[in-house]
Order: C-alpha cells, then sequence, then structure tokens
C-alpha cells in the first residue's frame, strides 16, 4: 500500500519529485495555487501537445522549464466534478505512476481527502496467496503552501488512511479463501479487536443452544466446523450519544446447503460473509475515530454445508424470539441466522440496528453492482444513513417493505417460511420482510450488499474481488453521531 505524507512546498524546492496537477477538460488546473497562471498555460499547452484531454484519470507527463516533471491527471469535465470524480482522478494517478515513479508529489486539488482515498485504495492489492509484482511506487507527498494548509492535509490523510485501513480489511477477509476463514478462525480475528474500548465475547454452539438460537444452529448443522456468534461492544470515553447496533451476516461459504447451488454460482460465495466483514473492519477503526456512540457488532459465522446432519427443506425450526420458520429452501439461509442474530441484537435494547448482509441474487437483478438496497422500518434512521452515502458516495436506494407480501412468508405449518410463495417475485424485499419479523420493533436498518459486495470487474480504486462496500459509509456515519 501506498504511503501519504505531507511537505512544504518551500521543502522541496530543488527536489527532483515528478509534481502530479489536477486538471479539468476545459482546461484549469485544479488547486495548484503555487502554480502561477501565466505558467499554467504553458503546462497545458505542452500537455495538449501530447494529446492529454484531460478525461477523468487520464494522465500525462512530461518535464517543464519551471517546474521539473510534471504529471497531470485528467478531473474529466468541469461541471460533473465532485469529490468522486476527484477519487477516481487520483486513483488514475496511481495506476499511471506505480510502474514509472518511486516518489511523486501531489498537488492535490481542493479535497485531499478525497485524493488521499483514491491513492490508498487503487494501491490495495490481495497478496495472501501469491507475490505481486513489485511496485515502483511507495510514496505520495501532498504539497502544501504553508504550515496552516499542511495541518489542514494532516488531518485529511489520517481519515483517509482510517477509512482506507477499514476497507482493506474488509476486502482482505471477503477475498481470503473460504477454508482458510472458519468460523473459529472469523471469531480469533474478532478477538484480536478486544482491547482499546472494544470488548469481544463469542458465543459458542453450546450456548446458542442455550439462548434458543435454533435457526442459526439450524444453518450450522450440515458443516462439520463450529459456528461462532462474535458480540463486539466499543464504548466510548465520555456519555454515549447513541446506542447502535451492527449486524453481519458471516456466512463463511455458501454452498447452498441440501438446495444446492450450481458451480458457477458457488464461485464466489466465499464472499457471503461481507456483512460481517464490514461488522469487524468498521470495529477496527472505532477507538481511532473516537466515535461518540456505544457501538455493538454482531456478527454471525457459519458454513452453510449439505453435510450429513444438514437441515432438509421442509424442517422446521425456532428462533431465538420464539418463532417458527418452515425451511423450504436451504439456500436462503442468510435471513435465518440474521433472524436469531438480529433477535440476540434487540434484546440489548438499542437506540437502532443496522445490519448488513449479502442476501439475495434479487438485489443484484434490481440494482446491479454498484448500489446497495436499503430496506427499513425506519424512515428517519435510513435518512441518517443516506446522509453518509451522500458524503462518501458509495450509492444506495430504498426498497419498499410493503406490507402486502407478508401473506408470503406465511407458513401454514409454521409462523414463517423462508422463501415467498410467488417465487421470482419481489425477492430482495421479501428478504427484508422476514428480517424485520426479528427486530421487535428496534429502529432498523437492512443493508442488502449482494450486489456490492464483490465485482469481477476491476474500477477505479477497487481491484476484481471484495470491494468494502458500505465500510466508509458506516464510518461517515458514526463520525456524525
Ligand atoms: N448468498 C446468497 C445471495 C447472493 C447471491 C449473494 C449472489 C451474492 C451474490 C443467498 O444466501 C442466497 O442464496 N439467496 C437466494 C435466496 C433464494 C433461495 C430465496 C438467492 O438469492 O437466490
Ligand atoms: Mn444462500
Ligand atoms: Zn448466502
Amino acid at each position: 500500500m501506498i504511503k501519504l505524507t505531507t511537505a512544504l512546498q518551500s521543502s522541496l524546492k530543488g527536489s527532483e519529485l515528478p509534481t502530479a496537477l489536477f486538471c479539468f477538460e476545459e482546461g484549469p488546473i485544479a488547486g495548484a495555487k503555487p502554480v502561477l497562471p501565466a505558467q499554467r498555460k504553458a503546462v497545458l499547452d505542452q500537455a495538449k501537445a501530447d494529446g492529454f484531454k484531460g478525461g477523468l484519470g487520464d494522465c500525462a507527463s512530461f518535464s517543464s522549464p519551471n517546474f521539473g516533471k510534471l504529471i497531470l491527471v485528467g478531473l474529466g469535465k468541469k461541471g460533473d466534478y465532485d469529490a468522486e470524480a476527484l477519487r477516481r482522478a487520483a486513483a488514475g494517478l496511481f495506476h499511471y505512476a506505480k510502474g514509472r515513479f518511486a516518489r511523486i508529489a501531489v498537488f492535490p486539488a481542493d479535497n485531499p481527502q478525497a485524493a488521499a482515498e483514491g491513492l490508498i485504495l487503487a494501491s490495495y492489492r490481495f497478496l495472501e496467496y501469491k507475490k505481486g509484482e513489485e511496485e515502483k511506487l511507495s510514496e505520495a507527498v501532498f504539497i502544501a503552501a504553508q504550515a496552516a494548509e499542511k495541518n489542514g492535509f494532516e488531518k485529511a490523510l489520517s481519515k483517509a488512511a482510517l477509512h482506507a485501513e477499514a476497507v482493506c480489511l474488509a476486502r482482505d477477509l471477503v477475498n481470503r479463501g473460504p477454508s482458510d476463514k472458519t468460523p473459529q478462525a472469523m471469531a480469533e480475528i474478532a478477538k484480536s479487536l478486544d482491547g482499546s474500548g472494544i470488548k469481544v465475547s463469542v458465543i459458542s454452539r453450546a450456548k446458542a443452544q442455550e439462548l434458543g438460537m435454533g435457526s442459526f444452529l439450524g444453518v450450522a448443522r450440515g458443516s462439520a466446523h463450529e459456528p461462532a456468534f462474535v458480540h463486539l461492544v466499543y464504548k466510548p470515553q465520555g456519555p454515549a450519544r447513541k446506542r447502535l447496533g451492527l449486524v453481519g451476516k458471516g456466512i463463511t461459504f455458501d454452498s447452498g446447503g441440501l438446495s444446492l447451488k450450481p458451480p458457477q454460482h458457488m464461485e464466489t460465495m466465499k464472499m457471503d460473509m461481507a456483512g460481517a466483514a464490514s461488522v469487524l473492519a468498521v470495529f477496527k477503526v472505532l477507538p481511532r475515530l473516537k466515535a461518540r456512540a456505544e457501538v455493538h457488532g454482531f456478527c454471525a459465522f457459519t458454513y452453510n454445508m449439505p453435510g450429513p446432519d444438514a437441515m432438509k427443506p421442509g424442517d422446521v425450526i425456532k428462533a431465538m424470539n420464539g418463532k417458527t420458520i418452515e425451511v423450504l429452501n436451504t439456500d436462503a439461509e442468510g435471513r435465518l441466522i440474521l433472524a436469531d442474530a438480529l433477535a440476540y441484537a434487540s434484546r440489548q435494547k438499542l437506540d437502532a440496528l443496522i445490519d448488513l448482509a449479502t442476501l439475495t441474487g434479487a438485489v443484484v437483478t434490481a440494482l446491479g453492482s454498484k448500489v446497495t438496497g436499503a430496506m427499513t422500518n425506519n424512515p428517519a434512521l435510513l435518512r441518517q444513513l443516506l446522509a453518509a452515502s451522500a458524503k462518501t458516495q458509495e450509492a444506495v436506494c430504498e426498497l419498499p417493505l410493503v406490507k402486502d407480501y407478508k401473506d408470503q412468508i406465511k407458513s401454514s405449518i409454521a409462523d414463517l417460511q423462508n422463501i415467498g410463495k410467488a417465487r421470482g417475485e419481489a425477492g430482495s424485499i421479501i428478504g427484508g420482510l422476514f428480517l424485520q419479523e426479528f427486530v421487535d420493533g428496534a429502529a432498523w436498518v437492512h443493508l442488502d450488499i449482494a450486489g456490492t459486495a464483490w465485482t469481477d470487474a476491476p474500477s477505479a480504486y477497487c481491484p476484481a474481488g471484495g470491494t468494502g462496500s458500505m465500510v466508509r459509509t458506516l464510518i461517515e456515519y458514526l463520525a456524525a453521531l
């Protein structure tokens, strides 16, 4: 990962560092005050002569008599410009510079945090199983005109580093092979976060049985590995402004169980613990964030496997809140483990619950791979979360919890059935309505990240694989409380 530092422009005089300037398609260079207007024209003329058009993330480098080596980085059209454009342009800069230069200097336009996020997140690589090719670029120095600006840059860089550290932990955990992240191993990772304001407890199978978590344990029956239910608590130094719960789906591999998935659908199912990975990622940085809310994390970890004692379609199980569930499809397992996770969380009487789950393929059909589906029983809570997502520019779209569809999950022999009666209709909403049965009236938002937690195609600041979706948004939301 790239290291980001700051320096005063005066201290870089005479250095040979290639210097990056961000520049709109229409010409003007953004936020590099020390470059005088008269010289800007000469710089741009030369870049244009080299074929640079300023498209988002495009880069061109050349030597200029006044400034030494320059890298111009396109921001695209001025009218389309926002923090996300800068994030992507900075990612373009990283990819351009990574094989060319060991260190670069950067004038970070008007938003040093976004520029820093683009650079760091683009530099993420998953190297647990192979050695990546050496990249030349190891450091980017953000150039400040004076001390006050330098201070501002330092704050922005540490915020960006915090966001990126969390996102990259989530990506690492999602990318890890399924046999290398047993529920026990995930619980160990959670335990390693214990300390500095965070307490972690792990509920074993026996304790879960005592608690009546028959729905969670039903899913675990098909696996040779013990499940693990993790409860993390972060307490702020002062009085807590709010008490909040984050609930994560932690299926460490989803084979579908006896309702087995076809091979192609299974290829990426190591990502089915992305919700829980995001919860752990947030906890990793909560103490440094100095969040003023008390935050509880609930991660339900188990494999969904078709082992000898696996749950069978037709089985009826009982969740911790006493509700019985007829399991008609063992591949609708996320809602089963979340049923107990939400019921357990609701007993803590928190002010709000937010769950993150790769719950339904239907949300990919509805919203694609760039938009998270959100459902809620509390519009005010969702509004707060959407305000945070507007800042981080992670797209979130609400789907309605249509009351009329509740009949879809009524069973003739149990309180609920785990799939809807009208197959192929409103699958994500059906999933949300099912979860709602277990929150006991708590203010709650369900985030279906099945589309956004994983990407087959690399994008500006995310390689193919786990994305760490919604991690930045959750951090932004918690920081604002
Ligand atoms: N983990 C899957 C959902 C999923 C699908 C995540 C694609 C990421 C990409 C979930 O457990 C599942 O299998 N859901 C079923 C539900 C159905 C049986 C009602 C689905 O979406 O097909
Ligand atoms: Mn499934
Ligand atoms: Zn699943």
